[in-house]
């Protein structure tokens, strides 16, 4: 960690001259369970990873925002009144998303001053562990604190999403930036996407002697295009037809009316959507009452919904869950929107060798690039570094 902090300050310097006036870390997330239910007022229970995104930040004496970052070459500027989501493309519209939505929660672009951004991270990009979130994040907390804004980080949460919604148009719900501010050390963030009441709930892994193994698959996806808004839209027709305002206004006992009104493809995605709540829910209790070691069976059963009921997972995901099972995992599940990402087996500390070696045994056979294999903890959710 101190490797990126350090290499953020000193390439802060390299772009902009002069000495960063700070640092603020954003983490990744990894959903242990949930998917899919946060754009439909539903749960989830995410937790914030030991994988940051990091942001160098020092003030200007102008109006000027500019950002620069360890992934590209360029310099974004623009002046701040100027900002506008129509301006923005590219990378750089994360943070400079993230500085205008500050303007539409209450922050006055035309008075605050002008800042130099440099951002790194070790959040793998495009492995579904919320790399955009943990940029929107970092950001978001380093301009509140500097331009003494005072928005609580449930409000930050709400900016990072208010970005990516309108400025990088991804239509995606209020999870990951929820884990990225929320989280605490080897606890998850139980989150009612309605009442945005959140709860912090220890998951207890390194006690139990468990670990969370992140499975890479490489295959790319993205939440602005295709199966992710393809997925919304449905849980959006499937409420309509059903009357209510949102999925999470339904539960089990409204399956056999769903079946009978609705297409037999919106009826799944309903379905998937109901059983997922309820999911979460089992997982918090069977957390309290029974301890980690339980929750496998939830995990597996949120996978099978995913791959037929909601149809988002991908061949190399199923591979990686079912070597995972195969090979010690407790239970396992692709994580995040899907349609590529990564996959989360939880297992016995003792078997995470094994399994990197039954994972990429497993993939050559079936002619995938072997999955990049990473053991996550539950970390400290976004703060300002020392
Ligand atoms: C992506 C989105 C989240 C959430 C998940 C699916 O990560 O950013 O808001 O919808 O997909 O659970």
């Amino acid at each position: 960690m101190s490797d990126i902090r350090d290499d953020a300050r000193a390439s802060f310097t390299e772009t902009f001259g002069g000495e960063a006036l700070g640092v603020w870390s954003a983490p990744g997330r990894v959903n242990l369970i949930g998917e899919h239910t946060d754009y439909n007022e539903g749960f989830v229970l995410p937790f914030a990873i030991n994988r940051r995104t990091v942001v160098a930040l020092g003030l200007r004496s102008d109006t000027v925002i500019r950002v620069a970052s360890a992934y590209t070459d360029e310099v974004a500027e623009i002046a701040l009144a100027e900002l506008t989501p129509d301006r923005l493309q590219g990378w750089s519209a994360y943070p400079l998303g993230v500085a205008w939505a500050l303007g539409e929660f209450g922050a006055d672009l035309a008075a605050v001053p002008g800042v130099d951004i440099f951002i790194d991270s070790d959040v793998p990009v495009g492995a579904g562990l919320s790399s955009s979130a943990a940029i929107e994040s970092a950001v978001a907390i380093a301009l509140n604190d500097v331009w003494q804004l005072g928005l609580t980080r449930e409000a930050l949460a709400r900016v990072g999403q208010h970005a990516e919604n309108t400025a990088v148009g991804a239509p995606t719900g209020i999870m990951d930036q929820s884990a990225s501010l929320l989280g605490k050390p080897d606890c998850a963030v139980f989150l009612d996407c309605r009442s945005l009441d959140a709860e912090i709930i220890d998951l207890g892994f390194a006690a139990a002697g468990l670990a969370i193994v992140v499975m890479d698959t490489g295959v790319s996806h993205s939440h602005a295009t295709g199966g992710y808004v393809d997925r919304r839209t449905s849980c959006e027709r499937g409420a309509r037809e059903m009357g209510v305002e949102s999925l999470r206004c339904l539960d089990a006992d409204d399956l056999p009316r769903a079946q009978e009104i609705l297409d037999e493809v919106t009826f799944r995605r309903v379905r998937h959507v109901i059983t997922e709540n309820q999911r979460v829910l089992d997982t918090v209790r069977t957390l309290r009452e029974q301890g980690a070691a339980a929750i496998g069976g939830l995990l597996d059963a949120s996978h099978r919904s995913m791959r037929d009921d909601f149809e988002i997972s991908v061949p190399e995901l199923d591979l990686a869950v079912e070597t995972a099972n195969a090979n010690g995992a407790i239970g396992a599940r692709m994580t995040g929107g899907g349609f590529g990402g990564a996959a989360i087996a939880l297992m016995p500390e003792a078997s995470v060798s094994l399994l990197q070696v039954a994972l990429d045994g497993a993939f050559a056979e079936h002619g995938y690039s072997p999955p990049d294999t990473f053991v996550v903890t539950a970390s400290m959710g976004a703060v300002r570094e020392p």
